[in-house]
C-alpha cells in the first residue's frame, strides 16, 4: 500500500507534497518522489526513507504537483522504481496507489507500439497510455486510458499543456481536500489536515478534475456531485506532541480514545439487526481480529449472542453456510482481504456492517451500514488505540444488548487503564530482549489477549513471539521450553486462575522463565513468576483492557531497547491493501 499526495495552489507544490508525504510514510516507505509543473515537468524521486531535507527540489517551482510515498509490490526499492513514473516524452507524468493486474499485457502492446519503459512497476503503463490518448485534455486520456486497466487504483497525472491535476479511483482510497484557493488530493485525509477541514471522498470510477479552485467529478463521462464533509480531526492529532513515537503517543491517549468511543460510538445498526438474527460473524485481519475474538467472549457472555470470528483472509475462499449479519471489524477500512470478505458476504446476501476508524473509507461504501471509532488518525503501523477503541464499541454493544450489564466496567476502563499507563515493565523487557522466541499465554478472553501481545511484540521488536491457548502449550510446544524461551503468562481471578498457577508451574518445571501478569497484591502468583507485572482494580472486562495495554508497553519497550524502528517496522504498512 503506497500513499500519493496532490496539490494545486498558489504555492509552491513540492515542499507541500513532501511534507504530506512525511505524514504518509506509514503507509510505505521504501522510496518516494514528487512530479511538479511550472513551464515543464520536473520530476525528482529516490529509493529510502523522505530525508529532513531536500535541497535538489528547491528549483521546482511549480506551484501544481504530484507525489508518492511507496511499498513495492511490482519491482524492488529503487530510484527508477519509485514513483512518479513519466511517459516516452517526460512530459507526463503519473502516480499510483494499487495493482493494475493486466500490466503485463498492456506493457507488451505499448512496447509492441514503440513505447520504452524505464521501471518494472506496473504503474509505468499507466503513463504511457496516456500518452497515446493525450491530445492537449487530461481529463480525456485519463478517462480513455483507465479504460484498458483491470485492478486498483488511486493514480494522480499532470501532462505539460494542461493547468490541471486529473485523478482517478477505483477500490483504492482517495480523498480531495477543498481549500482556499488551494485544492489537494492524497490517500487519506491526513496530508490534508493543516490546509483544510472539507473533504471529499470519490467514488468508484470518479474522474476528478483539479485546480486550485477546487475539483469537478466526472463518472461514466458524466458530471456527478459527491458531497463535502467536515472532518474532526485536527493537525496535532498526526504530530507526535513531544513523544519519542506515535505509537507511545497513541499508546498513551487510549484513557481517552476509550472514554470518547464508548459515549460516541452508535452501535445501532448492529443491535437492531441483532436482535432480529441473534448471531453474528465477524470477519477481521491482525489486530483487528484479536479484538474481534474477544467481542466473541465479551458477546456470549454478556449477551447470550454467538458469534463466529473468521479471518478475512480465509472467509472469501471458504465461505461458512452463514446467512446472519457479518460485521467487518478493520481501523483503516481499505484492508484488501476484509473488503473481499465483506463483498463474499454480500454475494450471500448477507447483512453487513463495518466498524471503522475512518470516515469515507472503502469499507463504508461497501458495507450496509458503518459504526465508526473514535480514536482519530492512527500513525503508528503497530495498532493500539484503534483496538481499544474497537474494543469500546463492542463493550458497548455487549451492554445495549446485555441489558446493561457492562455499565460500570464502561464508566471506569478509562481511569484503570490511565493507571496502567505509568507500569514499570523494564525487569521484563531485560528478559524478553534477550529472548530467542517469547510464548503469551492466557484462558478465555486472555487467550485473544495474548495473541495481540505476541503480535505487538513480533511486529515491532522482531523477535519471534506466540500467542498460545494456556491449556495448548502442554500438547507440543513444552518441547520449545528453554531458558530462551520466556513465557508471558495472563493470570487472573477467576474461573481458569488455579489452573493458570499449575500451568505456570509445569512452565517453570520446563526450565523457562514466567513473566505473569496478574492482580496487584496476589502473592501467590508472585511467588510463583520470575517477573511479576502487576494490573489494577478488580473487574474482569476491564482487565482485559488493561492486559492488553500493558502488552502493548512491554512490547514498546522492548523493541525502544532494540533500536527498531518502531513506527515504521521493516516489511510492513499500515494498512495492506493487496491481497
Ligand atoms: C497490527 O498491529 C497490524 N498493524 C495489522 O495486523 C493490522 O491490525 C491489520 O493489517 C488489519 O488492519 P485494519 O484493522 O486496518 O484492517
Amino acid at each position: 500500500m503506497c500513499g500519493i499526495v496532490g496539490y494545486a495552489g498558489r504555492r509552491r507544490a513540492a515542499p507541500l507534497i513532501i511534507d504530506g508525504l512525511r505524514r504518509l510514510e506509514y503507509r510505505g516507505y521504501d522510496s518516494f518522489g514528487v512530479a511538479t509543473l511550472g513551464s515543464h515537468v520536473e520530476v525528482y524521486k529516490r529509493c529510502g526513507r523522505i530525508p529532513a531535507s531536500i535541497p535538489d527540489t528547491r528549483s521546482m517551482k511549480g506551484t501544481l504537483g504530484i507525489g508518492h510515498t511507496r511499498w513495492a509490490t511490482h519491482g524492488a526499492p529503487s530510484d527508477v522504481n519509485a514513483h512518479p513514473h513519466t511517459d516516452c516524452t517526460g512530459r507526463i507524468a503519473v502516480v499510483h496507489n494499487g495493482i493494475i493486474e493486466n500490466y503485463a499485457s498492456l506493457r507488451k502492446k505499448l512496447e509492441r507500439r514503440g513505447h520504452s519503459f524505464r521501471s518494472e512497476t506496473d504503474t509505468e503503463v499507466i503513463a504511457h497510455l496516456i500518452e497515446e490518448n493525450y491530445a492537449g485534455d487530461l481529463v480525456k486520456a485519463v478517462q480513455e486510458s483507465v479504460k484498458s486497466l483491470d485492478g486498483s487504483y488511486a493514480l494522480l497525472a499532470i501532462a505539460e499543456g494542461d493547468r490541471r491535476i486529473v485523478a482517478a479511483r477505483n477500490a483504492s482510497p482517495l480523498v480531495l481536500g477543498l481549500g482556499d484557493g488551494e485544492t489537494l488530493a492524497a490517500s487519506d485525509m491526513t496530508p490534508l489536515l493543516e490546509y483544510t477541514e472539507r473533504v471529499v471522498f470519490p467514488e468508484d470510477g470518479d474522474i476528478i478534475s483539479i485546480t486550485p479552485q477546487g475539483a469537478e467529478i466526472l463518472n461514466q463521462g458524466k458530471p456527478v456531485e459527491r458531497p463535502v464533509e467536515l472532518v474532526n480531526w485536527c493537525v496535532d492529532d498526526v504530530k507526535k506532541g513531544g513523544f519519542e513515537h506515535y505509537m507511545l503517543k497513541e499508546i498513551f491517549e487510549q484513557p481517552r480514545v476509550f472514554y470518547e468511543t464508548a459515549r460516541a460510538a452508535d452501535p445501532a445498526p448492529l443491535v437492531d439487526l441483532l436482535r432480529v438474527t441473534p448471531a453474528l460473524t465477524i470477519v477481521a485481519c491482525g489486530t483487528s481480529y484479536h479484538a474481534g475474538l474477544i467481542a466473541r467472549y465479551l458477546l456470549e457472555e454478556c449477551a447470550g449472542i454467538p458469534v463466529r470470528v473468521d479471518h478475512a483472509s480465509e472467509f472469501r475462499y471458504s465461505i461458512p453456510p452463514v446467512r446472519n449479519p457479518v460485521l467487518a471489524v478493520t481501523q483503516s477500512g481499505e484492508t484488501a482481504d476484509t473488503l473481499w470478505a465483506v463483498r463474499a458476504a454480500r454475494s450471500r446476501n448477507c447483512p453487513t456492517v463495518a466498524l471503522t476508524n475512518v470516515v469515507g473509507s472503502s469499507v463504508t461504501r461497501l458495507a450496509d451500514a458503518a459504526i465508526y471509532t473514535r480514536a482519530g488518525p492512527e500513525v503508528g503501523v503497530a495498532a493500539t488505540k484503534s483496538f481499544i477503541a474497537q474494543l469500546a464499541v463492542f463493550m458497548a454493544l455487549a451492554d445495549r444488548l446485555g441489558g446493561g450489564s457492562l455499565a460500570g466496567s464502561i464508566a471506569t476502563a478509562h481511569l484503570s487503564i490511565g493507571d496502567l499507563l505509568q507500569q514499570d515493565v523494564e525487569e521484563a523487557v531485560a528478559v524478553c530482549g534477550r529472548a530467542r522466541s517469547i510464548f503469551f499465554v492466557g484462558r478465555g478472553p486472555f487467550y485473544p489477549v495474548a495473541l495481540e501481545g505476541a503480535l505487538k511484540m513480533k511486529e515491532i521488536s522482531y523477535i519471534h513471539a506466540e500467542g498460545y491457548a494456556a491449556g495448548e502449550l502442554k500438547h507440543g510446544p513444552f518441547a520449545l521450553l528453554t531458558p530462551e524461551t520466556p513465557v508471558v503468562a495472563i493470570c487472573l481471578p477467576g474461573p481458569t486462575y488455579r489452573v493458570m498457577i499449575s500451568n505456570i508451574k509445569e512452565i517453570k518445571a520446563r526450565g523457562a522463565q514466567v513473566i505473569g501478569i496478574g492482580l496487584a497484591g496476589d502473592g501467590e502468583l508472585a511467588d510463583v513468576v520470575d517477573v511479576f507485572l502487576t494490573i489494577p482494580g478488580e473487574d474482569p472486562w476491564v482487565h482485559i483492557l488493561t492486559a492488553s495495554v500493558l502488552l502493548q508497553l512491554l512490547a514498546y519497550h522492548t523493541a525502544r531497547s532494540l533500536k527498531t524502528d518502531i513506527d515504521r517496522p521493516r516489511n510492513l504498512a499500515k494498512s495492506v491493501t493487496v491481497e
